[in-house]
């Protein structure tokens, strides 16, 4: 379902806050902190003026850049390339673009890409990188989250075997996927297709917009998961507040004289700065704020099973969604009540009802007894 759909709409209150005195305080983050609780958004879900407040107090740390370059970018891009075990980085103004930046470079003369079928690169970026950089796409494991080694070698193969010889450059894996309720691929069948790759020369990118939750649901650091990959990118507005951008990391021969190619899509954005003051104060505690936002939902939903008002499902292989659905009542009637609390659900599925809630760190503003009472008493009502 388009992500729009789930957006509730509408202003935020300022109704009496869930937070207990004093507790909760890591993302209670300094002006303008509402306590809002958001289950739509990947981060905290900046308003404006929310997002103007913080921006006044972060301009004093901040050194502009020049067409992004220098300033605070490069110190971003140094930061990131860092988190991310890559020697290199650049900023990208969008995720669509560092993703098409990637292949386009990573595939040089071998044109043919292997991508997952659910992934963003093939369903969400207009045939971007078919259109304009002559690349093409190969879709696989349509419905699936991992593609299967077999299904890439058969493709391998056939592209080493056509009359005209056109070997596959790259595989790009999305994990988390977005269009699998985030679901994340399968680490060892990636080892395995990673190895595959390198042994026969194949280039490798990682669309790792929501990167910084793996290592939460999957126990291993960030940077087993990034090693796997010549080039990775991770978006800076999802988890991090920024208000958009993206960083693709790599070598130092991949990223060098990039910013040319950023240019030519229109990507040299002549002031980044404002875009991104927010993310050094989010990014270096994200990791942290999550797993503890974790531990709210995780007693949210068991007082909420255990109420016998609602049912919540999760998914095996899930990161940063869940379920939940009210019995024996309207969901949508449920969803305004909780709004009057200050509550942000997204809209209930049109056939299931259920809700596709999104885990992040604005529940840690919420003490997780007073906020399963908030949720009784909607369920109630
Ligand atoms: C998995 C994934 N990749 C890439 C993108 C593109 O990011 P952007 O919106 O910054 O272009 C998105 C955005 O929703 C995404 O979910």
């Amino acid at each position: 379902m388009d992500r729009r759909m789930f957006l509730a709409t509408g202003g935020w209150s300022m109704a009496a806050s869930l937070l207990p005195a004093g507790a909760h305080a890591a993302a209670a983050t300094p002006a303008g902190s509402p306590s809002r609780i958001d289950f739509v958004s990947d981060g905290l879900g900046l308003e404006p003026r929310e997002y103007a407040a913080q921006l006044q107090e972060a301009a004093a740390m901040v050194a502009a850049d020049n067409y992004s370059r220098g300033g605070i970018i490069e110190r971003l891009e140094r930061d990131f390339a860092r988190r991310l075990g890559k020697p290199a980085a650049m900023f990208v103004p969008t995720g669509t673009l560092a993703n098409h930046l990637a292949v386009r470079r990573l595939a040089g003369d071998d044109r043919r890409v292997l991508v997952q079928a659910e992934s963003h690169l093939y369903n969400d970026s207009g045939d971007g990188a078919q259109a304009l950089s002559g690349l093409n796409l190969v879709p696989l494991a349509a419905g699936q989250t991992t593609p299967g080694l077999d299904e890439v070698q058969a493709w391998v193969e056939r592209s080493g075997r056509g009359r005209v010889r056109n070997d596959v450059g790259v595989i790009s894996i999305e994990s988390p996927v977005r269009r699998r309720d985030h679901a994340m691929v399968d680490f060892a069948r990636l080892e395995a297709l990673s190895r595959y790759a390198r042994e026969h020369g194949i280039r490798l990118h990682l669309d790792g917009a929501r990167l910084f939750t793996l290592p939460f649901h999957s126990g291993r650091p960030l940077v087993e998961w990034t090693g796997l990959f010549d080039t990775v990118y991770v978006s800076l507005w999802k988890h991090f507040n920024g208000a958009c951008g993206a960083i693709l990391a790599g070598s130092e021969a991949f990223v060098d004289g990039l910013y040319h190619e950023r240019r030519m899509f229109g990507g040299a954005l002549p002031a980044a700065w404002p875009q991104v003051a927010l993310v050094e104060r989010y990014a270096g505690r994200f990791e942290q704020d999550y797993a503890a936002a974790w531990r709210v939902a995780d007693a949210l939903l068991g007082q909420l099973d255990a109420s016998g008002l609602y049912r919540a499902r999760r998914l095996p292989d899930g990161t940063s969604r869940c379920f939940l659905s009210v019995r024996d009542n309207d969901p949508v009637r449920v969803a305004q009540r909780l709004r009057a609390h200050d509550v942000v659900l997204p809209s209930p599925h049109p056939d299931s009802g259920e809700f596709a809630l999104q885990v992040n760190p604005t529940l840690l503003r919420a003490d997780p007894a007073a906020l399963a009472r908030s949720f009784v008493a909607a369920a109630r009502a």
